[in-house]
């Protein structure tokens, strides 16, 4: 059977461009058109005479949305993301659209981007780089601790999890975990309560996937659990931290240091170039206004492997479907 499948491609960065045509030397038949805008109401009507769509997590695939998609017999919606709670899963269904993600792409890229953030805020990279830079070569306010015979509390040790358990033990750590569903393969990790996690560790680092049970699972209680002096990364979901509890905490000096690659209401923010806009709301800002705490913009994920495999699995994905063998691991239910 030839293939000829169109793929409408929204919010298509330089670096998703790039990696996508390279995967598409591998599959004859499958093109793809970028496009710079977002999905909304508005850019939907664009996709009439594609084969399918391809978005990433910061879109919004709401009923209405779902609903044109089906007018214009799209049937596949192909995320470039593992994340899908910015989907309406069960209206997708009832209007017979599948929705394929990456469920791994690369876990490496973001443990690697966790200890990232906590050796930065740890030594003050973030503040040396800007001292040195205005000849300030003083090391006042630049004492760190070492990670070396600490202790690192891993929550949620699955893909990405346990990769940060495994840098953390090679740093000489000691790891304690708290997950629903132990990883009995971890033999270097030592499974504990929550409450004791918060109490032990003196990096906290988030790896479970938000959901109603943990929504603002960093809060004023468990906040007062942990050890004066912890730090703690979140590379997760925003939704994970109560930003104001989070705030005060910072302001009662319980954190050595803060990391953030994932924040709430970063909505707006991720993968935007807002220097001219006045935000609206202050959260970022006081978040930043604290000099033991360092944000990035949701770019974990964001190495040349963990690219270059999104996009040869979205393929993929677009492929086997209209192959009529859909690899149905990656599809969302
Ligand atoms: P995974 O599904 O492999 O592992 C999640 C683990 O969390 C599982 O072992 C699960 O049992 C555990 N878990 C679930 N609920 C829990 C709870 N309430 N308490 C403790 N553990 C719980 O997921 P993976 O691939 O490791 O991803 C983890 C999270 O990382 C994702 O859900 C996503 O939010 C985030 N992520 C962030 C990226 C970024 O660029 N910042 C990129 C990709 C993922």
């Amino acid at each position: 059977m030839k293939m000829d499948v169109k793929i409408l491609m929204y919010d298509a960065k330089n670096y998703d461009k790039e990696s996508f045509n390279i995967a598409l030397k591998n599959y004859e038949g499958v093109t793809i058109d970028y496009l710079d805008t977002e999905l909304s109401l508005q850019t939907v009507y664009l996709a009439k005479g594609y084969n399918a769509i391809c978005i990433f997590v910061n879109c919004q695939l709401t009923k209405e949305i779902l609903k044109k998609l089906a007018n214009y017999k799209i049937n596949l919606v192909l995320l470039r993301c593992a994340g899908y709670n910015n989907v309406d899963i069960e209206y997708a269904n009832k209007k017979g659209i599948t929705i394929m993600r990456v469920p791994a792409y690369s876990p490496e890229a973001i443990a690697e981007h966790a200890m990232a953030l906590a050796l930065a805020v740890n030594r003050h990279i973030h503040k040396a780089y800007i001292k040195v830079r205005e000849n300030n070569f003083a090391l006042t306010g630049l004492t760190g601790i070492n990670l070396y015979g600490k202790t690192a509390g891993i929550i949620g040790t699955g893909k990405i999890g346990t990769c940060m358990a495994r840098i953390c033990h090679g740093f000489g750590m000691k790891v304690i975990a708290y997950d629903l569903y132990p990883n009995k393969n971890l033999d270097y990790v030592e499974y504990v309560s929550l409450d004791e996690l918060f109490q032990r560790s003196d990096l906290i680092s988030l790896h479970c996937p938000a959901t109603k049970e943990n929504y603002h699972l960093i809060n004023k209680d468990t906040i007062a659990k942990m050890k004066n002096g912890v730090i703690l990364i979140n590379t997760s979901r925003g939704l994970l931290v109560n930003t104001a509890d989070l705030i005060q905490g910072i302001r009662n000096k319980k954190f050595f240091g803060v990391g953030l690659d994932v924040y709430e209401e970063e909505g707006d923010n991720v993968f935007e170039n807002r220097e001219d806009d006045i935000l609206e709301h202050s959260t970022t800002s006081r978040l930043l206004s604290f000099p033991n705490v360092l944000i990035t913009s949701h770019q974990a994920f964001l190495t040349e492997e963990a690219l270059h495999s999104i996009a040869q699995i979205t393929i993929e994905n677009a492929y086997d479907f209209f192959l009529g063998k859909p690899n149905t691991a990656n599809i969302v239910k």
